[in-house]
């Protein structure tokens, strides 16, 4: 069998989740949309099922995968339903669809069904994606009020720039907004994403919507000490599967980006961007080899990486690799590529993953 897999630590997404509850000011929901971030949202929301005060997923289709598996916390639906089958679909399982365009409005005014219903309002407060702006939000919450078996307890919004810390004009903006406009509307307030959740204590979000950091990655931009409390859950992992003994000045791989300097071991690794490896990783990404951290050495192809053994004069063909996990931050790797862990975790893709 080919040895890449990926690896999900099940008791420390709970940690990070029990960190999460414990700084939020009342209600946490455990963001588990795009497949819980590339972990396997089944697996992650039964793992949660004791814990967690509800999801939050981005359609209708992510809820009714946990739905079907059992779930029966409150699942919040970011995006809303999309047409009158997803609204069928809200009514039916019981879902929590977020309220945050016209359209979906007057859909809701057509079918409002025979059962009550729990809606989120969405406020564009400074993101400028969706929801409703501050002066048509009076307008929208009395319409949703007007329909006998719809309920409004909350009004969410998302900020766009918590990751930067408190020094951070535009979010003290965005959430003087909202919590403005909740009080005059008498709305509880989401506001926090993990960013919020770690940073920005004492906030009026009695429903946090915590995402990243359940996954172990920090969600700011520099290092922060509760960051430093979260366990990875994901590990990437494969095995060297060939050593090339190379005289300086040979190119490796595609485009001979990689040109040894002197005599040197290149070890193959099993996993490429086909498995989620990021194809644009430079030269110098670290890559954890028989628990020494080496260089990558060349570009990534889709099912195989290579790196330079210097380092770990030891390893062999069958040695394991860490690409990211416990040892090798997530973060580090993505910082290197130019991206970010969302997008390293979501892009995880046809390698196995095995729970533990
Ligand atoms: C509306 C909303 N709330 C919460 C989250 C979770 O954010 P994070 O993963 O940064 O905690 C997201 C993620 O994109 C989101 O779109």
């Amino acid at each position: 069998m080919r040895p890449s897999f990926v690896s999900i630590d099940l008791a420390a997404l709970q940690h990070n989740y029990a960190l999460a509850k414990q700084l939020s000011p009342s209600f946490a929901l455990a963001v588990v949309k795009a497949d819980a971030y590339g972990h396997g949202a089944v697996a992650c929301a039964n793992a949660l099922a004791q814990q967690a005060d509800g999801f939050a997923v981005s359609c209708v289709e992510e809820a009714l995968q946990l739905r079907n598996a059992g779930i029966e916390q409150p699942i919040v639906l970011l995006e809303g339903f999309f047409d009158a089958e997803d609204l069928q679909q809200c009514h039916r399982q019981q879902l929590w669809p977020v309220i945050h365009a016209h359209w979906q409005l007057e859909l809701l005014e057509q079918h409002a069904g025979n059962q009550a219903l729990t809606c989120w309002l969405k406020l564009d407060s400074g993101m400028h994606r969706v929801g409703f702006f501050p002066h048509e939000l009076e307008q929208a919450c009395a319409r949703l009020r007007n329909l006998p078996l719809v309920e409004v307890p909350v009004l969410m919004t998302h900020l766009a720039r918590a990751d930067e810390g408190q020094q951070n004009e535009p979010t003290a903006m965005q959430i003087g907004s909202a919590a403005v406009l909740a009080h005059r509307l008498g709305l509880q307030l989401s506001l926090c994403n993990s960013a919020a959740v770690l940073d920005w204590q004492g906030m009026p979000s009695l429903w946090t919507r915590p995402g990243i950091m359940l996954y172990g990655a920090n969600p700011m931009l520099n290092a922060h000490p509760l960051a430093a409390q979260l366990q990875p859950v994901m590990s990437f992992q494969s095995q060297i599967i060939a050593v090339r003994e190379l005289p300086a000045g040979q190119a490796v791989g595609y485009g001979g980006r990689f040109v040894t300097r002197e005599p040197c071991r290149i070890g193959v690794v099993a996993a490429g961007y086909a498995d989620g490896y990021p194809r644009h990783a430079p030269d110098g990404t670290p890559v954890l080899v028989a628990g020494q951290r080496v260089a990558l050495a060349g570009r990534v192809s889709m099912d195989m990486l290579t790196v330079d053994l210097s380092a770990a004069p030891q390893a062999t063909v069958g040695s394991p690799v860490e690409l990211w996990g416990k040892q090798l931050a997530a973060d580090e790797i993505a910082s290197h590529a130019n991206t970010i862990a969302y997008c390293l975790f979501t892009g995880i893709k046809r390698t196995a993953l095995a729970y533990s």
